[in-house]
C-alpha cells in the first residue's frame, strides 16, 4: 500500500511547554484508509492532526505524500482538507454560504487573482453534493448544526483535498444530523478515494467504513486495530477510565 502519511518517533511540542504534548508517536497511513482518532479529553487527538498538517514544531519525522511535512508545509497543505474542531459562526458572521464554499479555492486562485468560472462551478458542485446548494444565499450564522457541518464539508472539497483530517465532526449535532454528516462524509472519502483521518469521541460515530481505530492517552499511541478488535478491547476500555 502507498503510505500518504508517515510518523516515526514524533514529538510535539507547544511553544513554551517543557515536555512534549505527543510523545514519540510512530505510525503509517496508507491511501485510502480510513482512520479514526480516539481517547480522552487531552490525549493529543488536536495535536496529532496538526502535525499531520505540519502547522507545529515537532522532532521526528513526519512525511506526508512523501515530503517533509515541516519543510513542505504550503505545499503539502494545498492538498489537505482540514476540519477544525467545533467551529461555529456568530449570529452575524458577514458571509454567505456561498462565500465559506468559495473560500476552498482559495489555495487554488492565489492571492491576487478573482475566483473564475471553473472556481465558482467547483464550488456550487461541491455545495450539491453536500445538498446544501439551496442554502447558497444564507448568512453561515444562520444555519443550524448539521447545516454548517455540511457547508464546512462542500468548503473542504471544493478543494478537491486528497486528504482530509477532520476534527470532531459530529460534536454539537443531533443524532439525525449525525447520520446524515456521516454518510456524506463516508461517501466523499469513497467516491473521491481520499485518505482520512477523523477524531471522534463517541463509539457510535465510528462508520462502518472505519479501517482503523488510533487510541491516545498521554500524547502516546496505546493501540492501532481494526474497530472490531479495538472497541471490545480492555485497552480501550481501560483508555477512557479515570486515573
Ligand atoms: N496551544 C497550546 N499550548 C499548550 N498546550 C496545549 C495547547 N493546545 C493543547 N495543549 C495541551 O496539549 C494536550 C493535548 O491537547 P489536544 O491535542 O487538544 O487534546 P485532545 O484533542 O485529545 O482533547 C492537552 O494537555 C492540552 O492542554
Ligand atoms: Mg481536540
Amino acid at each position: 500500500m502507498d503510505m500518504l502519511i508517515r510518523l516515526e518517533n514524533v514529538h510535539t511540542f507547544y511553544d513554551g511547554e517543557k515536555n512534549s504534548t505527543l510523545k514519540g508517536i510512530t505510525l503509517s497511513i496508507g491511501a485510502g484508509e480510513m482512520v479514526c482518532v480516539m481517547g480522552p479529553n487531552g490525549a493529543g487527538k488536536t495535536t496529532l492532526l496538526e502535525t499531520i498538517n505540519g502547522i507545529l514544531p515537532s522532532t521526528g519525522r513526519v512525511e506526508v505524500f512523501g515530503r517533509d511535512a515541516r519543510r513542505h508545509g504550503p505545499e503539502i497543505r494545498k492538498d489537505i482538507g482540514y476540519m477544525l474542531q467545533a467551529k461555529t459562526f456568530p449570529e452575524d458572521t458577514p458571509y454567505l454560504v456561498r462565500d465559506v464554499v468559495l473560500m476552498g479555492r482559495f489555495g487554488k486562485i492565489g492571492m491576487l487573482r478573482r475566483p473564475g468560472r471553473n472556481d465558482w462551478n467547483a464550488a456550487r458542485d461541491a455545495a450539491r453534493f453536500m445538498e446544501v446548494d439551496h442554502l447558497w444565499d444564507r448568512p453561515i450564522g444562520k444555519l443550524s448544526g448539521g447545516q454548517t457541518q455540511r457547508v464546512l464539508l462542500a468548503r473542504l472539497l471544493a478543494k478537491n483535498p486528497r486528504i482530509l483530517l477532520l476534527d470532531e465532526p459530529y460534536s454539537n449535532l443531533d443524532c439525525r444530523a449525525v447520520e446524515d454528516v456521516s454518510r456524506k462524509i463516508c461517501t466523499l472519502h469513497t467516491r473521491n478515494k481520499l485518505t482520512t483521518v477523523m477524531v471522534i469521541h463517541d463509539t457510535a460515530h465510528v462508520p462502518d467504513i472505519c479501517d482503523r481505530i488510533l487510541l491516545l492517552k498521554d500524547g502516546r499511541l496505546i493501540g492501532d486495530a481494526h474497530p472490531d478488535v479495538m472497541l471490545p478491547s480492555r485497552t480501550f476500555r481501560d483508555a477512557f477510565a479515570e486515573a
